[in-house]
């Protein structure tokens, strides 16, 4: 298949890309570079520099390109900056996206793989957190994602697109070639692998009295290659539908910060710090329905594999991309 990747030098997006090309898919990747990084692109897709801002860029590549779907990763995706700055969460998740949609209608390209997330749910009443679970988002950025949840519902019915939307618990780890690096990095596990490196004295660990075995938040941290994964499954599926994904496990912030112990045989300082606005104390997917609908299984159940992964990838590039 031919699939445009939007947002493909991005952290999610690059190992999608990567994982299409391996399966000898046709990668075009539409990216602004503002999150993604250059050296994230994989030399064997296209490449199209632009932003969905741009109705006139992103028509044009899909009219040039005619690809069978769109995977759309494309997003401001911090929660504690959409509590700062709304109108960029709205306008790039929300505004931006429809520009997409309507180009897609209008060039007739029939299927979507959307990139969503938890953060709609917002605080949980019961974890695992399934599908059935009512939506109440906290944060702009969870309430920009489920916006475009609904729009893409209307669209589906109005326009007939097709498409999947893939609510992701923590993404982690690395593939061989592409890893995290954001340029301002809040994420818990490249933090913890860069005071192993050495870059940073310690880590900061964000509350320490919530209601959870060791006081520290719980998270389902899911392997990038399985979560690429799901995308091809998503990509192939005939439904028009959303799933959560995650591994159905949980992991407390110490927890990850001793298997980075373990594994990179490194010192790794601690500093216990005041809560983070927004965090919810514990996070876990219910990933059964996409394992019973779509065939999902993770491969990378341990949060050791995940972290040996991510390790391997920062080891190789202490500095990530460099830019
Ligand atoms: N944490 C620390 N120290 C750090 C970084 C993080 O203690 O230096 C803690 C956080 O407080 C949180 C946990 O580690 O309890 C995980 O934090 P991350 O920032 O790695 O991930 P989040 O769970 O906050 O964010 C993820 C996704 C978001 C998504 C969100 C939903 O990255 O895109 O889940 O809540 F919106």
């Amino acid at each position: 298949m031919k699939i445009l990747v939007v947002g493909g030098a991005g952290y999610i997006g690059s190992v999608c890309a990567e994982l299409l090309l391996d399966e000898n898919h046709e990668v075009v990747v539409f990216d602004n570079l503002s999150e993604g990084h250059r050296a994230a692109l994989d030399p064997r897709a296209k490449f199209v520099e632009g932003d969905l801002q741009d109705r006139q860029r992103i028509l044009s590549a899909l009219s040039e390109f005619r690809p069978n779907a769109v995977m759309h990763f494309a997003a401001s995706a911090l929660v504690g900056e959409s509590m700062q700055n709304p109108s960029k969460y709205f306008r790039n998740n929300v505004a931006h996206g429809v520009n997409l949609l309507d180009a897609m209608v209008e060039t007739r390209v029939p299927r979507l793989v959307f990139s969503s997330t938890c953060a709609i749910f917002g605080p949980p009443e019961r974890v695992p957190i399934d599908e059935t679970l009512p939506a109440r988002p906290i944060s702009p950025y969870g309430e920009s994602k489920l916006l475009f949840e609904k729009i893409l519902r209307w669209y589906s019915e109005i326009h007939g697109l097709d498409f999947v939307s893939l609510r992701y618990f923590n993404a982690a780890g690395a593939s061989e070639k592409f890893g995290e690096d954001h340029r301002l990095e809040t994420h818990l596990i490249p933090n913890v692998l860069k005071v192993a490196l050495g870059q940073k004295p310690q880590v900061e660990i964000f509350g320490t009295d919530y209601d959870t075995p060791d006081g520290t938040c719980i998270r389902d941290y899911i392997h990038i290659v399985d979560l690429a994964r799901a995308h091809i499954l998503a990509l192939n599926a005939t439904k028009t539908d959303f799933y959560n994904l995650g591994t159905g496990g949980g992991s407390s912030v110490r927890e990850v910060i001793d298997a980075a112990r373990k594994i990179t045989g490194r010192k790794i300082d601690i500093v216990e710090k005041p809560r983070r606005p927004g965090d919810p104390a514990r996070l876990i997917a219910s990933s059964n329905k996409i394992k019973r609908e779509l065939g999902w299984q993770p491969q990378f159940q341990s949060l050791d594999a995940i972290i040996e992964s991510a390790w391997k990838w920062h080891q190789k590039f202490p500095d990530g991309y460099g830019d």
